[in-house]
């Protein structure tokens, strides 16, 4: 993995679009897979700017979400369909029959799930998943103990992922779901890049585990060592955990001028 520790989340984030803009730059019919939660809101806050300002151009680019709760129409505030339109398809000139999000409200949630690993198999498969990472190391919806095998299909919610979302729900635990649709972790494994974002101090010790750990379904965000391209992208609290951050900081200022992102 390479980890890239900036000192804030905005500059980290800022990083992180530039990536995804030169990807959509070189390849404008490219498939991105997208995360919600507090973390990737800066990255897409950028991409707006740069559709913006300096015409970024998604009306080629095929999205696939991670995830959605079971039971949460798209019109339910916290729904991620409600979610991904706040913060980035209501602002930028994507094509709607572009976007792919699980429906929580699938009568049919197997089929459902089956339906939806078609549709990534048919857009020719993702070319950079956007991940955050839980406290407790999950990535999509995948928990601890989550096979790393997985495929797209139903998980039931730890209680401190209930606990970690109930700020979105006006802090009422009470009304978070206890079901979602996430993409398998195999599924994510599939993606040709991954670029993995982790702010703040609560992530460090679920980051130090998937980058210096073992692999474990534990944390699965670990597998991630065995994924070819995942990049990390994190600030200094999500850091402070981690032992070799020396070398990573001695890469990043290291790379050759071909490799650099700025
Ligand atoms: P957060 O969630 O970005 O809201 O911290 C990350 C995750 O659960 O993957």
């Amino acid at each position: 993995m390479e980890i890239i520790i900036q000192e804030t989340p905005a500059l980290g984030s800022i990083i992180a679009a530039r990536i995804i803009a030169k990807l959509v730059r070189t390849r404008p019919d490219c498939v991105l897979g997208l995360a919600t939660g507090s973390t990737p809101i800066a990255t897409y806050r950028e991409l707006v700017r740069l559709h913006r300002e300096e015409s970024l151009d998604f009306s080629k680019v095929t999205t696939f979400n991670l995830d959605e709760y079971v039971g949460l129409p798209p019109s339910h505030p916290q729904s991620y369909h409600a979610f991904m339109d706040e913060h980035l398809f209501g602002h930028i000139n994507i094509a709607r029959e572009n976007i792919h999000i699980p429906d929580g409200m699938a009568a049919d949630i197997p089929a459902e799930c089956a339906r939806y690993e078609a549709a990534i198999v048919a857009a020719g498969g993702i070319d950079l998943q956007l991940l955050g990472i839980g406290t407790d190391g999950h990535i999509g919806f995948n928990e601890p103990t989550s096979s790393l095998a997985s495929r797209t299909r139903i998980k039931t919610l730890t209680e401190q992922t209930r606990a970690d979302n109930a700020r979105f729900f006006e802090g009422d635990l009470g009304k978070v779901p206890f079901h979602c649709i996430t993409m398998g972790v195999g599924t994510i494994m599939d993606c040709r890049q991954v670029l993995m974002l982790a702010f703040g101090a609560n992530k460090a010790t679920a980051l130090a585990d998937a980058v210096e750990g073992p692999i474990t379904a534990m944390n699965p965000a670990s597998v991630l060592q065995m994924h070819p391209v995942a990049k990390c992208i994190i600030d200094e609290p999500a850091a402070a955990k981690l032992q070799r951050t020396a070398y990573y900081r001695w890469v990043y200022a290291n790379k050759p001028e071909w490799q650099q992102i700025h």
